[in-house]
């Protein structure tokens, strides 16, 4: 997906923000490019797009050849589809993730993003370890099964979908088992990033204690940007 262009990561200020499913990453991320001013990636809607569109096209989720026709295929602007944050293109999506060749179709559009001038925001399982390692801010974010099933549960129950807490919790520790134990990419915390556990927090709480240590990355490496 996407063209790459050269350009360097030493003048971008990029922001990795991993974490399994529901642990309040992508409102963390939201919130620090208000506030830090930067775009933000939700790289989960890559996947869930490919997800989406592979099975649209007939295809098998398990079928990498067809999964990865449909990353390669992907525009920036099929992301905006609402379908994309139902509870079934979540299943779809970690399901193709597993595949090393949807992986590398979506590498590029990825680093383009991160590289851009000023910096930006990326979420999503692997950035801090794989996508970005030379981010210098990373944070895992992460909370009790329990408590991220309750919130996707509200998140989705509010978008009008009919499904139980039992059912979302059994999605929720599917997901961390395939995304964890998958070999390409496995969804675990880079070995500098800064773990932050939400699960005894509001996301008023959780964003200010992500902003806090943001900020403090920012300012120690625009300090060693203009001692370079
Ligand atoms: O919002 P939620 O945390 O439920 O999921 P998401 O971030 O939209 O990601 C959906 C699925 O895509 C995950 O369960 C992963 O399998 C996969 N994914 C990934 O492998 N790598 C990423 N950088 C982002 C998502």
């Amino acid at each position: 997906m996407g063209k790459p262009k050269a350009e360097s990561f030493a003048e971008s200020f990029i922001v990795a923000v991993d974490g399994p499913a529901a642990s309040g990453k992508g409102t963390i991320a939201t919130r620090l490019g208000e506030a830090l001013d930067l775009p933000v990636l939700d790289t989960g809607l890559l996947y869930r797009a490919v997800g989406v569109l592979t099975a649209e096209a007939g295809g098998h989720m398990d079928d990498e050849g067809a999964a990865a026709a449909a990353a390669v295929m992907l525009t920036a602007e099929q992301l905006d589809d609402p379908k994309l944050r139902t509870r079934a293109a979540g299943e779809l999506a970690s399901r193709v993730a597993v595949h090393p060749r949807v992986r590398a179709a979506l590498l590029d559009f990825q680093h383009t993003f991160a590289r851009q001038e000023g910096g930006a925001i990326l979420d999503g399982r692997d950035i801090g370890t794989i996508i970005c390692p030379e981010a210098p801010v990373k944070l895992y974010v992460t909370a009790r099964p329990e408590v991220r099933a309750e919130r996707r549960w509200k998140q989705l129950t509010a978008q009008g979908e009919a499904v139980s807490y039992e059912d979302v919790l059994t999605d929720i520790r599917r997901r961390d088992a395939r995304d964890g134990g998958r070999d390409a990419a496995p969804m675990k915390p880079a070995p500098d990033a800064v773990l932050l556990d939400t699960s005894e927090m509001t996301i008023e709480q959780a964003a200010d204690a992500a902003r806090r240590i943001v900020e403090a990355a920012r300012a120690r490496w625009e300090a060693s940007q203009e001692a370079s």
